[in-house]
């Protein structure tokens, strides 16, 4: 199967800018635009399934996650999209008080009428492939400090969910919004990242090392980039997609999606799709 991956999208409402710690100069960095081209790119590379690894929105705002559903709105009507939260998606106390990630997108871009704990759980775009979805994203009152984290209880039943699709034949792929490491070039630059790592990183990269994972999709770091780390059934990609919708001419930070070739061997090929410059 073909699968896409877009991450980071960080659409906002510009006029309802300055609050919650972000200017409108922050909205700046990111284009509707160019997210809506690398979607429609994804479809024109003919994709059975979208995973969106959070960081929907800038601060969690109500009209922000309005703008995400109706971005991805023809992939959730399809049935074709898995989506995980990352942390500005429960930026402020208010959005995670009102759940309102779940309920205005939720894991299946539809969201939920009654809100109700979601992750982690096996989504199957395939006969052949399940993505095993997780949360990631932590509330904490100096969002520019919170990290994220998965917790015992989730990483337990993640394993469970692992070994169940394994048992089924399937290839099984991770789908979180933090990252699990960083290449040892972006450490510098992505110095900021040191407030807000993913705290049980070191659990997640010991049960890629216990369960066959066939491969770790992610986000949060605006830059694309690969790591294979050692895994029960060899050598496992981490690949974090940068973001879809980053207004930048870094050749890492452009945005982009992914397409992965994937069956029961695995994550077979990856090749990143852009939108066309103007
Ligand atoms: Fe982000
Ligand atoms: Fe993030």
């Amino acid at each position: 199967m073909r699968l896409g991956h877009v991450s980071d999208l960080h659409l906002s409402d510009r006029g309802r800018y300055p609050r919650n710690g972000h200017v409108p100069r922050d909205c700046d960095k990111y284009s509707v635009r160019l997210a809506q081209r690398v979607l429609e790119g994804l479809e024109q590379a003919g994709i059975d399934h979208l995973v969106v690894t959070g960081d929907l929105t800038l601060s969690a705002e109500a009209s922000e996650f309005e703008r995400a559903a109706k971005l991805l709105r023809r992939f959730a009507d399809a049935g074709k999209l898995t989506i995980v939260p990352g942390n500005h998606d429960v930026w402020t106390a208010e959005s995670v008080k009102t759940a309102r990630f779940l309920r205005m997108v939720g894991p299946d871009g539809k969201g939920m009428r009654v809100a109700e704990a979601t992750y982690p759980f096996a989504a199957l775009p395939s006969p052949e492939v399940a993505i095993v979805a997780l949360d990631s994203s932590q509330y904490g009152e100096d969002p520019h400090e919170t990290p994220g984290m998965l917790g015992s209880s989730q990483l337990q039943a993640c394993r469970e969910l692992v070994r169940e699709q394994v048992k089924e034949g399937r290839a099984v792929l991770l789908a979180l919004h933090h990252h699990l490491i960083l290449p040892r070039e972006r450490i510098r630059s992505d110095a900021m990242v040191a407030h807000m790592p993913l705290l049980d990183a070191d659990k997640v990269i010991r049960m890629v090392s216990d369960v066959r994972v066939a491969g770790v999709l992610h986000g949060h770091r605006h830059c694309a980039f690969r790591i294979d780390i050692p895994g029960a059934a060899g050598p496992t990609p981490v690949l974090c997609a940068g973001s879809a919708s980053r207004v930048s001419d870094v050749p890492v930070r452009r945005a982009r999606g992914y397409v992965y070739e994937v069956d029961r061997g695995g994550i077979r090929s990856v090749r990143p799709v852009f939108p066309p410059l103007d």
